[in-house]
């Protein structure tokens, strides 16, 4: 639009001595039409500084066209034209060019994530919601096996069996969330080290968690030893010990390690 602009300008006003069909040109310029080859030329045009551009400088101080010219010198709105679109660069021909200089320019879309990252960041997030489901249930399983020892009543060992199971289900799920998060989450200083026990401790109860329920299908058994019960009850203790540290250091990472006061 501009380029165009200008090139009117120039067809109007410069042909008559400077076209390419002038068989002398003068001063050895004949190609007014041609702005990319006048745009490249340092000597006339600087693009974005027209005060510096002889030949805007020619054109306000109207010495060209000149006296001599058939044509009138350029008018003031001309002359802004031709100062414009130096201004913005002396673009040629190219039309889009011109509107993109003139239009503030688009600005970079912020670089997205690959579909399979964004989803991977997506899940991730959550992981810190998911986490209280294994809490809740490993530890919700120690007071039913309490109320099975206590009544022997077959539903609260259902219950226990229930509890752990899903637990330790969850307890996989919200580690391999954790592990998705883990991708996106950079933690630094002092809260590096809390962040790899927060790991490796949440990792290691997760596999835990499923060992204790494949103990607690054998120790539901009609048919059990008693040290099998036992270390069951021993083992969801410690199990429901790594849930409570795994969670805090977890907390840790959002609140601080100290967290916990009174
Ligand atoms: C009547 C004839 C005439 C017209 C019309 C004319 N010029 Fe010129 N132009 C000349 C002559 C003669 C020279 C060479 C001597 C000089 O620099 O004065 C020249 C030289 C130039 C030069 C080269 C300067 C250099 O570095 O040597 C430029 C650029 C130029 N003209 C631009 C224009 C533009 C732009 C227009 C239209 C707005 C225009 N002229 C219209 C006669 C003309």
């Amino acid at each position: 639009m501009l380029a165009q602009e200008v090139r009117d300008i120039f067809a109007a006003k410069c042909v008559e001595c400077h076209d390419e069909t002038v068989a002398r040109p003068k001063g050895e310029f004949g190609y007014v039409l041609d702005l990319e080859r006048i745009a490249a030329n340092r000597k006339w045009v600087i693009p974005g500084q027209p005060q510096k551009s002889e030949l805007y400088l020619m054109v306000f101080h109207e010495e060209m066209p000149g006296d001599e010219a058939s044509a009138p010198p350029l008018t003031a709105e001309e002359k802004e034209i031709v100062r414009r679109w130096i201004a913005l660069g002396a673009p040629s021909d190219h039309a889009e060019v011109a509107t993109a200089a003139l239009s503030p320019a688009p600005q970079p879309k912020p670089r997205e994530l690959p579909f399979k990252r964004r989803l991977i960041r997506a899940i991730g997030q959550f992981h810190p919601v998911s986490s209280h489901f294994p809490i809740a249930l490993l530890i919700a399983a120690f007071p039913a096996e309490i109320m099975w020892k206590r009544t022997r009543k077959p539903s609260w060992k259902a219950a226990v069996r229930f509890c752990v199971m899903l637990g330790a289900a969850s307890a996989v799920f919200t580690a391999g969330l954790g592990w998705c998060d883990a991708v996106f989450s950079n933690y630094t200083g002092a809260s590096a080290p809390v962040l790899w026990w927060h790991r490796w401790l949440g990792t290691a109860t997760a596999v835990w968690a499923v060992l204790l329920a494949a103990l607690s299908e054998f120790a539901h058994k009609e048919k059990y030893p008693r040290t099998l019960r036992y270390t069951f009850r021993a083992l969801l203790l410690v199990t429901i010990l790594l849930v409570s540290i795994s969670g805090y250091l977890g907390g840790s990472l959002i609140y601080g390690l100290h967290h916990f006061r009174w």
